[in-house]
Formats: structure tokens, C-alpha cells, sequence
């Protein structure tokens, strides 16, 4: 599709929810705005497209909306839209409604949908990557991740002061299913005494020796902050492992879950996702398709989605041994 073809962009929000959605949507759709273009609200994200659940949005639908956790499209994981045939029904939504190219805003299970779709009916596409694990490769950020590490550090500090008063172990499972990015970096935002993200090998010695030596250097209650996708094990059995061997430990255990996933979303994820939604529409306008709207070293960059789906973020070494150096 040439540069000057796109009149009609649809945007939807596919995958596990991140804050920061609604902020990218509302760029989205001010930005069409901006260069006179149409947008439409895909509802529930690909499902909207198979059902023809769609709305004509502009700069007014997406007030007072920066601010709000969720996303007002809500999302889904589309079972469907992995078949033929729902991809065949959402391509006739796209044609019965003229829209011209999609916004996708989630993250690499969502992407991928989008490519096959590319490749069965040729629909210009530009991801928006909105997850709170930040593992996207192509952008330093993903939305929702900074939000998300904020209210992981505000609940880890509250935990902290109960076992502070009791003398306790927690530990304490964030989100991340195959990363450790919000363990880590939560967990040195805490002065955690310990963190474990399935990104490094981890052993129960190394945890049980750091838990020891904590202890013989006078502290007198510690976090353990654990990665969902821990491999080691689950906060539990790392939980009752650690009983078995100090049983005069009192321990317990917290599961941070979807408390992380809400809320509104910080400055940081509102700025971020104000110029990514800008971008995608921009860069639909200059013809680019199959990418990924990211922000690297603070400068917007465009990135093959292949790339992105195919390649993972590391974790950075640096940051290991930070949270090393500062447990003792
Ligand atoms: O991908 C984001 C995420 O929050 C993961 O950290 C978590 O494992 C998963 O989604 C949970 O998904 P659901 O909300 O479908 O249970």
C-alpha cells in the first residue's frame, strides 16, 4: 500500500493488558487526527476483528483516558484468530469497514498473529510493544514495565516492614512468566537480600549461603524477591526448601500477581506511549509495515517484527552484579 493510500487505521490492544494502553491508544487516534486520517477501535483485540466489534474514535472518544489502567478496547488472547478461518473473518471486517493498515499494541504473541496475517492478506501493520515483562526485543521499554516496577517496589517495601517487626523471610513472587526483568530490578529497588529470574542459573546452596550470610551480617529479616518463570522452582517450593533447611526461619510468602498488571500508568509509561503512538502512525503514513515502534537510547526506532518476535532482551550483567554487591 503506497504512502498516500492509508486513510483508515485500526488500532487494538491484544494480549495481557499493560497501564500505558489507553495513552497509546489516545496518540494513536490524536495522531490520525492530526494528519487526517480515520481511526477505529478494534474491541477485545483480535476477537473485535472477527466479530466486527469495531468503533469510529476520534480526538474526543480518548479524553480523560491517559491516565486510566486497562485499556477501554480491552484485550484478549484470540483462540480464533490462530485459525484460517477466523483470520478470514477478520479479513472481511477489515474490508467491509475500508481500513486500511493496523496498529497492534501487545506484545510478541501478538505480533505474531499480526505477520501471518500480513502474509495471508497483505494488511500493512505497525506493533506497538505494551507488556509489563519488557521483553520485547527493539526497545529499551516496553508500557506498563515502569508502572508495573513501581507498584512492585511500593508493595515489597510494605511487606518489608511487617518483616522487619517479625523477623521473617518473604518471599515474594513478581510477574514475569519468561523474564526476569521486573524481578531484578524490583528486587534491587527493595534491597532485596536475594533475587532469582529464570534468565541465571540459580541453586538452592547459593541461596541458603547468601540467606546465611545475611544473617551472620546482623540483618535480621530478609526478601527473596522470585521471577514467576523461575526455574529453580516456584516461590513455594523455594519457600518450603528454605524451611527444610533453617527450620527456625519464619517465612512467608507473597504472591504479588495482577496488582502489578493495573493501575494508572507513570509518566514515564504516558510519555512512552504518547511518542510510540505517534510513531506507528507516522510511520504507516511513510509507507513502513511489519515493524515495531520502539524507543532505544531515547530515539524512536523502527524494528523488523521478525526481529522482535525472533530475538529476546538481555538481561543486563551489570545489574546482577549490583544486586550481588549490595546484599550484604
Ligand atoms: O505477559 C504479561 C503477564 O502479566 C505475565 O507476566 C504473566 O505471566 C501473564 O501475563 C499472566 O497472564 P494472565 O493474565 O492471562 O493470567
Amino acid at each position: 500500500m503506497s504512502k498516500s493510500s492509508i486513510k483508515t487505521i485500526g488500532v487494538l490492544t491484544s494480549g495481557g493488558d499493560a497501564p500505558g494502553m489507553n495513552t497509546a491508544i489516545r496518540a494513536v487516534v490524536r495522531a490520525c487526527s492530526y494528519y487526517n486520517l480515520n481511526s477505529i477501535g478494534i474491541r477485545e483485540g483480535y476477537d473485535g476483528l472477527i466479530n466486527n466489534q469495531l468503533s469510529k474514535l476520534d480526538a474526543r472518544s480518548v479524553k480523560y483516558i491517559i491516565n486510566r489502567g486497562g485499556t477501554f478496547l480491552k484485550s484478549a488472547r484470540s483462540d480464533e484468530f490462530r485459525t484460517k478461518e477466523g483470520r478470514m473473518k477478520a479479513y472481511q471486517t477489515i474490508q467491509e469497514n475500508e481500513i486500511d493498515a493496523l496498529i497492534i499494541i501487545g506484545g510478541d504473541g501478538s505480533f505474531r498473529g499480526a505477520s501471518v496475517f500480513y502474509e495471508e492478506y497483505g494488511i500493512p501493520f505497525i506493533g506497538i510493544p505494551g507488556t509489563i515483562d519488557n521483553d520485547i526485543f527493539g526497545t529499551d521499554y516496553t508500557i506498563g514495565y515502569d508502572t508495573a516496577l513501581n507498584t512492585a517496589i511500593e508493595a515489597i517495601d510494605r511487606i518489608r516492614d511487617t518483616a522487619t517487626s517479625h523477623n521473617r523471610v518473604f518471599f515474594i513472587e513478581v510477574m514475569g512468566r519468561d523474564a526476569g526483568f521486573i524481578a531484578l530490578n524490583s528486587g534491587i529497588g527493595s534491597g532485596a537480600q536475594d533475587i532469582l529470574i529464570p534468565e541465571v542459573k540459580d541453586s538452592l546452596e547459593e541461596l541458603f549461603s547468601s540467606l546465611e550470610k545475611s544473617e551472620i551480617s546482623g540483618k535480621n529479616s530478609s526478601v527473596v524477591v522470585v521471577a514467576e518463570g523461575e526455574e529453580l522452582g516456584n516461590v513455594y517450593e523455594l519457600a518450603n526448601a528454605t524451611k527444610e533447611h533453617f527450620p527456625d526461619y519464619d517465612i512467608r510468602v507473597t504472591v504479588l500477581g495482577h496488582i502489578q498488571r493495573g493501575g494508572s500508568p507513570s509518566c514515564m509509561d504516558r510519555v512512552l506511549a504518547s511518542r510510540l503512538g505517534i510513531a506507528a502512525v507516522e510511520g504507516l503514513t511513510e509507507g513502513k509495515t511489519n515493524v515495531m515502534a520502539g524507543l532505544q537510547s531515547n530515539k524512536i526506532v523502527f524494528t523488523s517484527i521478525e526481529e522482535a518476535i525472533k530475538k529476546h532482551n538481555e538481561i543486563d550483567k551489570e545489574l546482577i552484579k549490583v544486586a550481588e554487591i549490595l546484599a550484604r
